[in-house]
């Protein structure tokens, strides 16, 4: 025993289990659905439970009647529900998560229908929404229930399942958030009819990164069915969102690291550039559409390292354009000062959102995975330059 500096250590150690349903459906909020109701009373506390509805602007506008219907459905199940308040509509957009002044907006809104931390938020919209109310909700009463309702493709086969929220903050996309499993997550297909085209597209790019690294034989399906995704076949699209959905969960639930302690972050594999370009093109880039062409820049570096196979490039490349994905991006080109290409200072700021040694995963071979610490800046040029000229053909 040292009697200089004395040591006596109490060692803790704590494992919480967090559990919630991810339901697919239609017809959510049809006035005789129970399935909301179903859940609301999941923990069967038998008792009401007051709700607020955070509705994203965009899908109120494409479906009128959705924030009467909603409001309609809570009051038709008073033994669940208490409406803690008139549907609460929201700008929606990345928009809604830029930066605290849109999260003190939501804070007051919590705090004004004084919900209680049993209470529920009921988040309707797409990713930014729900990463948004989902980030004010974790902060009341250091977490709200929240119930998540995903409204795009985006939201449905990823943001929506998994167990972050984040808002961008500084200049940085997501700089600031938290982790928050959600208390159930529902959703409904019938709400990506009233998807812009832009929209449906862009969130197909999550299903080709998560295939790439996990799953070879769905990587086929999406790289045979993108025609048909194109032309907004809705059973090709379902099968994709639950699937990409699926595979979402089980890396959270299986790959050791649902809180993302590690070095490592595979479901990010092209995201180190696609969030980086999003903020270079001050978000007129979607999420999808930067993920679309993060993902075909690391394969190429990828291909280069001979952890892909040329093939397989080539048809990830074919794949996400027969989608209507784009590959390029002329802000690819930038240069900072130095004449380094601009792009490069995403590797960075996806260190520091990491923490620790770079680290990129990439697929090695289609369906696996392999991590690297660095990116060669010739390699990555080389890729920008072959990508752009894809771009280019019909
Ligand atoms: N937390 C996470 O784990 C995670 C994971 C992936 C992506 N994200 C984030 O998700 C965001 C992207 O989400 P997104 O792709 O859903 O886009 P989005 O939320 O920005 O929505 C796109 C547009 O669609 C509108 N909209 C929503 N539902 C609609 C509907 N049913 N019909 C018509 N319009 C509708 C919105 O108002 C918005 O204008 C990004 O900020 C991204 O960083 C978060
Ligand atoms: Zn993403």
């Amino acid at each position: 025993m040292n009697t200089r500096f004395p040591r006596e250590i109490l060692e803790q150690r704590l494992s919480v289990p967090f559990d919630y349903p991810v339901v697919f459906t239609r017809g959510l909020f049809h006035p005789e659905h129970p399935l909301l109701a179903e859940v609301v009373d999941r923990e069967r506390e038998g008792r009401r439970h007051r709700i607020q509805v955070c509705l994203d602007a965009g899908a109120a506008q494409a479906i009128p009647d959705l924030a009467d219907r909603i409001a309609r459905y809570a009051s038709g199940w008073p033994q669940q529900i208490e409406i803690a308040g008139p549907v609460a509509t929201l700008a929606g957009g990345e928009q809604a998560k830029s930066g605290l002044p849109a999260v003190q907006h939501i804070l007051e809104l919590l705090h004004a229908r004084r919900l209680d931390r049993q209470s529920f938020v009921l988040a309707v919209g797409g990713g930014s929404l729900l990463d948004a109310v989902g980030f004010a909700a974790s902060l009341v009463h250091r977490g709200l229930r929240v119930i998540r309702v995903p409204t795009t493709v985006e939201a449905q086969n990823d943001v929506g399942v998994g167990v972050k929220t984040g808002i961008d903050a500084f200049g940085v996309k997501n700089f600031l958030g938290t982790f928050a499993p959600p208390f159930a997550v529902l959703n409904d297909f019938d709400f990506l009819d009233a998807l812009p085209l832009r929209d449906w597209i862009s969130g197909i790019a999550e299903a080709f990164k998560v295939a790439a690294i996990k799953d070879r034989t769905f990587f086929d399906v999406l790289c045979d069915s993108a025609p048909r995704l194109a032309a907004r076949d809705r059973r090709a699209m379902e099968g994709l969102v639950v699937r990409c959905a699926r595979l979402h969960l089980d890396h959270i639930r299986e790959g050791g690291d649902p809180f993302e302690m590690g070095t490592a972050r595979p479901l990010d594999y092209g995201h180190w550039s696609s969030h980086q370009l999003e903020v270079m093109s001050d978000y007129a880039i979607k999420h999808g559409e930067a993920v679309a062409i993060g993902i075909a820049l690391d394969a190429f570096v990828a291909q280069r390292l001979g952890f892909i196979a040329r093939v397989d490039f080539d048809r990830l490349v074919a794949g996400l354009r027969a989608c209507g994905l784009p590959v390029w991006d002329a802000r690819l080109e930038r240069r900072s000062a130095d004449g380094s290409l601009a792009i490069l200072e995403g590797l960075e700021r996806f260190r520091e959102h990491l923490g620790g040694p770079l680290t990129i995963t990439l697929p090695a071979p289609i369906g696996g995975t392999r991590n690297v610490h660095s990116i060669d800046p010739a390699v990555l040029a080389e890729g920008i330059g072959h990508l752009k000229a894809v771009a280019r053909t019909a």
